[in-house]
């Protein structure tokens, strides 16, 4: 079901809204899975969410952090929190920012809303409640492969900062593997036709 985003409410939640948030942290879990799935191995919706809504109830015990709900019918159907926090040595020791920066750490549109301009009027939210607290330092992480939100977030000023690379546990195992594969998953290559045998 789509909506006309105008008709959907955008209001400050607080920490007794994060239990409503659950299938909606899941989509975005769920999102990255299937963007990024290079990027390691997913945990199960259980071990996610309950860690997830712990970072969020400690995130929200800060005054200056915040969460913002998208309601239509009563039902939410988007939110942003974000953590607004003294600025760490991690960018202190490489770059001249503020004393306190913020920290969008999660921007989810049900599927089903998504480009109407709702990710927008969040991002505008998002600025205007930065602005009141006068914090001009904005960060935000993506998973590799998540190319909408990426576009969404450079439209609006959102610069590359910093690339971070990993090698997981296993991540050699896999490698090996990748480089004698079964003959039945070889990729097809342009040196001759080929089909896939599934
Ligand atoms: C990113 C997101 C919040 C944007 O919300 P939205 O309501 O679709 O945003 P708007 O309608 O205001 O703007 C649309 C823009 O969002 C981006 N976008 C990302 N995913 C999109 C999707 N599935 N459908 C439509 N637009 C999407 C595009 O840049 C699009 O611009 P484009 O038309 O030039 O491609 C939303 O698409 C979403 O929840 N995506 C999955 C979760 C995610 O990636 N969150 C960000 C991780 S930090």
């Amino acid at each position: 079901m789509s909506a006309d985003s105008r008709l959907i409410a955008i209001d400050h939640g607080s920490v007794d809204d994060i239990a409503a948030l659950r299938e909606l942290w899941l989509e975005l879990h769920h999102h990255h899975a299937q963007v990024a799935p290079q990027s390691g191995e997913f945990v199960d919706d259980a071990s996610s969410w309950r860690v997830r809504s712990s970072s969020y109830r400690e995130w929200l015990a800060d005054p200056r952090s915040f969460l913002l709900l998208a309601r239509f019918e009563e039902r939410v159907v988007g939110y942003a929190l974000v953590r607004v926090m003294d600025a760490g040595p991690e960018l202190t020791d490489s770059w001249r920012v503020p004393a306190a920066v913020a920290e969008i750490e999660t921007m989810l549109v049900s599927a089903p809303f998504r480009g109407a301009g709702l990710g927008t009027r969040l991002l505008d939210a998002i600025d205007a409640e930065l602005e009141r607290q006068g914090i001009t330092e904005v960060i935000v992480g993506l998973m590799p492969g998540n190319d909408g939100a990426q576009r969404l977030y450079e439209r609006r000023g959102f610069r590359r900062r910093w690339l971070v690379l990993a090698r997981g546990e296993g991540e050699l195992a896999r490698t090996a593997r990748a480089m004698q594969p079964n003959p039945a998953d070889l990729p097809c290559v342009l040196l001759r036709p080929c089909r896939r045998r599934d």
